[in-house]
């Protein structure tokens, strides 16, 4: 009988307990195989904390969000405790990795070493090559999208403007789709610097044509076209990346200021992370953790799995690493319905 270990890393969203679900009843049902799962991530391999995953520990997870193992953003590699992790992996014949580009970027390495490891990608960022869709981004862009409909009424009520920054990263795959979702008036991303005396003369504009209000998205790694507003720095995490929240409110007192128009904030942060998966994650979760045990059983480790359109793929883990932006044609598609900005970056 193979015994395959599994844990989530990273931030938390919601799906992963659809994908845990998903590859202890595939490797249990389909093939007889145990699983353990290890607690907070890569931490929990060093320090040796798994516990059996069996049908029964799987039960009644498939809607709750968070993750039942816990999750860090460990990384052994950099921390320490990788010889650790080496050992707990003779012990195995496989582990399947649920993270983002930094907990993947760990199993890519184990990969290379020759270790049997597999890849499911989540993130509410979407922003992994690879992939065309994340665990966790459905449910960001619906949390998102429903913040903006209820938004819109209390702008409209106040003629008020309303600034909302949705999470991503440096990208602006949260913001374009809730943005497009929600009918926002106009959409920063980091894909596409702004102005914001062009984004203050569009909202000017649609004052003048009649609207009273008018909803901005803001991606919270939104950028300034060079040369035209600057940024306060962000403080930088453990790995060196920014640590992104809070431009909305660097920006709305200069909007209003060159709108006239009164100006709120909404910082909509974890909650795009918190609560129950919708349906689109949760559809999404399962099929990508049976195909990794699918792609275990087949002995095709070494890959992480994802979808390209609607059908599954695996491509080799170090592919994890790679980011990807919102393309060009989508954000044409939203400039339909409003117009700022400097050319594409
Ligand atoms: O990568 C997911 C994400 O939610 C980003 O969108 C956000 O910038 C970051 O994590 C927040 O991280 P933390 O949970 O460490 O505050």
């Amino acid at each position: 009988m193979q015994r395959i270990g599994i844990l989530t890393g990273g931030g938390d969203c919601p799906g992963l307990n659809a994908a845990i679900r998903a590859v202890v009843r595939t490797a249990a049902g389909r093939h007889g195989w145990r699983v353990v799962g290890f607690e907070d991530g890569w931490r929990g391999v060093i320090e040796g904390r798994e516990r059996e995953l069996d049908r029964a520990a799987v039960q009644g997870i498939l809607h709750s969000g968070g993750t039942i193992l816990g999750s860090s953003g460990a990384n052994p590699y950099t921390e320490g405790g990788i010889e650790e992790v080496r050992a707990a992996l003779e012990r195995l014949d496989g582990l399947v990795v649920i993270g983002g580009d930094g907990t993947l970027g760990v199993a890519a390495r184990l990969a290379e070493e020759g270790y049997p490891v597999l890849g499911i990608p989540k993130t509410i960022d979407n922003d992994l090559a690879g992939t065309d869709r994340c665990i966790g981004f459905a449910t960001a862009v619906q949390v998102a999208t429903d913040a903006i409909d209820r938004l819109h009424t209390t702008a409209e009520s106040h003629d008020r403007l309303m600034l909302v920054e949705v999470m991503g990263r440096s990208s602006g795959w949260i913001a374009i789709h809730a943005g497009l979702a929600g009918g926002a008036d106009a959409i920063l991303i980091p894909e596409r610097p702004f102005v914001l005396e062009e984004v203050a003369e569009h909202l000017r504009r649609r004052h003048r044509r009649g609207h009273s209000f008018s909803i901005v998205v803001v991606a919270e790694g939104a950028v300034p076209a060079e040369g035209t507003f600057e940024l306060p720095p962000y403080p930088l995490d453990e790995r060196g990346f920014p640590r992104y929240g809070g431009i909305a409110h660097v920006i709305a007192p200069e909007l209003e200021r060159r709108s006239g128009y009164e100006t709120r904030v909404t910082v909509l942060g974890h909650v795009q992370r918190g609560g129950t998966p919708v349906a689109e994650d949760r559809i999404l979760a399962t099929r990508l953790g049976e195909h990794a045990v699918t792609l275990a059983a087949a002995g095709r480790w070494g890959r992480m799995v994802g979808v390209r359109g609607d059908a599954l793929t695996d491509v080799p883990l170090a592919e994890a690493t790679r980011t990807r932006s919102v393309p060009e044609e989508l954000y044409r598609v939203a400039e339909v319905f409003f117009d700022h900005g400097r050319g594409w970056r």
